[in-house]
């Protein structure tokens, strides 16, 4: 035993011996996770997530949360002299002053996007391949939870800076506020600490954006990595998978090899990006004044959805017993997207009660064998894509020389008539990939090579294509409709009828899929 060798020995026998760790981590250690190249994407999510913590406590050290006026006298001559909120001066005392400052800032505010763009491929990957279902409903409404931090999480971050973009974004934050029926009012007044804009709520939410909601998403990312770890990770179907192993590599080396790398490379492609693509310019936007708007203003990504649904709303209001109820930003600010994250939450319930399927899957779907939830996923996708577009309806008109009302008329009625149209073609898109893996199973792969008979018929050659494809493609299964008779066995008409009867018809719509091929199939082929 070299020298080296002893006195790591040593080191591990003294931690060791004080905490037992050597049997948990032996146990842990070895633990098998199936690869699949959608899997990284919850570590993109995680690795953006680390590079944010990083990257904002720098910018902790020179942001300045306060609104109390000062006059600028920095470094950027065309704001010289100006009043503007010690947080803009300071915001830009980090861009030109402060070395490295203006890249931590850009890291910070791209790192910000991809977390978010992750977080959403991450959902459609989880929700697509039905790995939702029993256990991991926990794990689904703790994300659905991340979402929906990560959207008040980014918009706190971008409103910090107390520039035009920046103020407008508040300014329709307190509108949506202010539209909660008879309280609203007194919430927004309560938030701002007095009228807008006030000099309270910038720090205020700078202790929310940099100290609870941060707290808040580690304990949630620490529960939902706990649950991965301690449900398993689902897999994708393929020879020697069941339902009761998991195939793969052990922890370690195999992937805390992999996951560190796989950070570097996250962070190098944030960096990168960071140092060459300008990111929220707030130099030339200037300091927030109430009186001012510019044109263009476009929230994050994340948020567009939010502002197209009420921008395309019309102007409706009510006045009543005093009270002014703004349907206008109520609907679109609140209960649209209150039914949209309710919905999402719930949705492993939903899907379970229309199937009656209460077994744990371990083994995901591919998206095309459930055509319902893929079309359902295809619609919400449409609705929100819809929405988006209309958040950036100023710079389509101008960008494509369109007029605006011309794209909010567009978005107002495609709104309720696409997403039912998406469903209805990916359903039928799904139904005949169904098809086509059947052709495929039954008659093999096209080859191309044609064949003339010695009738003179032309006949194109088919492979049979391998015992593992073919598996694949049948090993799904096909569960059928549930039987929900109205008139129970007694003659007997049951006391929920109406519920009865919507359940069975989302089974049959459910239950709606091409047949695969049997075992009857193939030996009546084996038989031409
Ligand atoms: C801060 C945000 C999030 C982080 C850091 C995160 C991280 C992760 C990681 C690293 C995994 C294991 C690898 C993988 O399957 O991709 C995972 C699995 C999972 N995540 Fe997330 N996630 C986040 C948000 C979400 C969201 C928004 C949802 C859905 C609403 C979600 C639902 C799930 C589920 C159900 C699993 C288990 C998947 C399986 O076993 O196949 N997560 N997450």
């Amino acid at each position: 035993m070299t020298a080296r060798e002893r006195i790591a020995g040593n080191v591990a026998n003294y931690v060791d011996e004080r905490t037992g760790a050597a049997a948990w981590m032996k146990k842990n250690l070895n633990k098998v996770f199936p690869d699949h190249w959608s899997f990284l994407l919850g570590e993109i999510a995680l690795y953006s997530f680390v590079i944010l913590l990083l990257s904002g406590t720098f910018l902790t050290f020179w942001f300045d949360p306060s609104q109390r006026e000062v006059v600028y006298e920095g470094s950027y001559q065309p704001l010289s002299g100006l009043k503007m909120s010690a947080a803009y001066a300071s915001t830009l005392h980090i861009s030109f002053e402060v070395r490295g400052g203006l890249l931590m800032r850009q890291i910070h505010h791209w790192a910000a996007l991809f977390f978010m763009v992750a977080i959403v491929v991450h959902l459609l990957r989880v929700y697509f391949t039905g790995a939702f279902r029993k256990p991991r409903e926990f794990n689904w409404i703790i994300g659905v939870g991340l979402l929906t931090l990560g959207i008040v999480e980014g918009f706190l971050g971008y409103s910090l800076p107390d520039d035009l973009l920046s103020g407008t974004g508040i300014r329709i934050a307190e509108a949506i506020i202010q539209a909660v029926p008879v309280v609203g009012t007194y919430i927004a007044f309560f938030a701002f600490g007095g009228p807008f804009p006030g000099e309270a709520f910038i720090p205020r939410i700078f202790t929310v954006h940099v100290l609870l909601l941060p707290g808040i998403f580690l304990a949630l990312i620490t529960v939902h990595l706990m649950l991965v770890w301690y449900q398993k990770h689902t897999q994708y179907p393929g020879p020697g998978r069941t339902e009761k192993n998991v195939v793969g590599y052990p922890l370690f080396p195999v992937y805390m090899a992999k996951a560190g790398g796989f950070f570097f490379i996250v962070f190098g492609v944030t960096t990168f990006i960071a140092a060459v693509a300008s990111i929220n310019p707030i130099w030339l936007y200037g300091p927030y004044t109430p009186g001012q708007i510019s044109a263009g203003s476009q929230p994050d990504w994340y948020m567009g959805w939010l502002d197209g649904l009420v921008r395309m709303a019309p102007p409706l209001e009510t006045h009543a017993f005093g009270h002014t109820i703004s349907w206008n930003i109520l609907i679109p600010g609140l209960i649209i997207p209150g039914i949209m994250f309710t919905g999402l939450a719930l949705y492993p319930f939903i899907e379970s009660w229309i199937t009656g399927d209460k077994r744990e899957h371990h083994l995901l779907d591919r998206p095309r064998n459930v055509p319902n939830r893929t079309a359902i996923g295809a619609m919400a996708l449409t609705f929100t894509l819809i929405a988006l577009i209309n958040g950036g309806n100023d710079i389509i008109a101008q960008q494509f020389h369109l007029s605006i009302n011309q794209i909010m008329w567009f978005s107002r009625i495609g709104i309720i008539v696409l997403p039912p149209i998406a469903f209805v073609i990916t359903k039928r898109i799904c139904i005949s990939l169904q098809r086509a893996d059947r052709e495929l199973v039954l008659h093999g792969k096209e080859t191309g090579r044609l064949v003339r008979l010695a009738h003179g018929e032309f006949v194109e050659i088919h492979e049979e294509i391998s015992p593992e494809k073919k598996w694949l493609l049948t090993s799904h299964e096909q569960s059928g409709a549930l039987e929900l008779p109205e008139i129970d066995k007694g003659g007997v008409r049951r006391p929920s009828a109406i519920r009865n009867k919507l359940r069975s018809r989302m089974s049959q719509a459910n239950a709606e899929v091409a047949p695969k091929v049997s075992t009857q199939d193939l030996k009546e082929i084996e038989h031409l």
